[in-house]
């Protein structure tokens, strides 16, 4: 049986790729990772904010220039950031064989674009552009939201010739046409789906706001499984898998849907590093109770494409399974 897979045009020696998080931000963690059979890391993003403040201080001739104790400390503090990134990627590219896919969290494509050369040259086989927008502004027209992701996309491959990829949030009225656009751009190899915001919440005791679960639970699959399975086949990019895949079961139905590789992140933090085995363990013996003999036959199996259209993954009302319920 082979478990092996191609994401972003890089080898993976499984589908598991342990996603951007606190689980991927030492080289330490990153060599535990593949230790226990990770398949490619996502390293913890870097922020635009970071990168630009760095990018102002360069512009503005340096930190001499900046008499107060506290901006000297402030830009020197960034500074080390940016740079420990750096140190991040060549360090953990040194101690593991794996894909290493650097993160970039932003918002605009602002003068942090040009940092992903630096990115590039410390060795990161990939970049991953998380594209963090909120429509939360009445006044703010969707379109113009959409656009910066073709803006950023465009300006950061203009920099580096490594494979970037896109993760994307689901606010979007038309997600499929941004999706597709997205690949059929040029500027992007693959698409992560979906990156899976904290959600506010209130405390009904202090009526004092909080925040909801930091971590996904198990049956949050079927969001990113819809999506991978409508466009999987159609759009000319890797797509990966985001948000609540806690199994290899869940694996598998994200592959048969058309993924290339899923990200996981919150079973990870709750189970440990050893639970990827188990992943993986679960993932074979789907594959082996379905003989499929590599993941490529696997993959895109039950896609919307692949399934004559079937119309299961367009149906958004309950009224066949729930109309008898009162
Ligand atoms: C503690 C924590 C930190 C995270 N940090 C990042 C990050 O820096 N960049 C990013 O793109 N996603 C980040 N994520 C999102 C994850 O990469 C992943 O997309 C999300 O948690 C959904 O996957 P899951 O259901 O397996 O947790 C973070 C998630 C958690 C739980």
């Amino acid at each position: 049986m082979d478990i092996k897979t191609v994401y972003l045009g890089l080898n993976l020696r499984n589908p598991i790729v342990i996603g951007s998080s606190g689980l991927t931000d030492s080289p330490d963690k990153i060599k535990r990772l593949e230790d226990n059979n990770a398949g490619a890391v996502v390293l913890k993003s870097l922020f635009e904010e970071q990168i630009n403040a760095e990018t102002h201080r360069t512009v503005n001739g340096g930190i001499n220039d900046y008499p107060e104790a506290y901006e000297y400390i402030e830009k020197y503090t960034r500074h080390k950031v940016l740079e420990d990134y750096l140190n991040l990627i060549a360090e953990s590219k040194d101690s593991v064989e794996i894909p290493v896919i650097a993160s970039i969290n932003c918002v605009d494509d602002e003068e942090w674009t040009s940092f992903a050369k630096d990115i590039e040259e410390a060795g990161a086989d990939a970049l991953e552009l998380n594209i963090s927008v909120l429509p939360s502004d009445p006044f703010k027209d969707g379109k113009d939201i959409e656009d910066m992701h073709f803006k950023i996309t465009e300006k950061v491959k203009k920099t580096v010739s490594i494979p970037l990829s896109v993760k994307i949030s689901y606010y979007s009225a038309g997600l499929a046409k941004l999706i597709y656009n997205l690949s059929a751009s040029g500027n992007v190899r693959g698409i992560t789906l979906f990156n899976r915001f904290y959600n506010p919440d209130i405390d009904i005791e202090t009526l004092k706001i909080t925040s909801s679960n930091v971590f996904s639970t198990p049956d949050e699959y079927t969001l990113p499984l819809r999506w991978v399975a409508l466009l999987s086949g159609k759009v000319d990019a890797d797509l990966a898998a985001t948000t609540g895949i806690h199994n290899g079961i869940s694996t598998a139905k994200q592959i048969l849907a058309g993924a290339s590789a899923v990200h996981i992140v919150s079973a990870i933090y709750k189970n440990g590093f050893e639970y990827i085995g188990e992943i993986i363990k679960e993932f074979e013996n789907v594959m082996i109770n379905h003989n499929f003999a590599t993941v490529k036959d696997m993959k895109g199996k039950l896609s919307f494409h692949n399934m004559n259209y079937n119309r299961a993954y367009e149906r958004i009302q309950f009224m066949k399974y729930f109309g008898g319920i009162t």
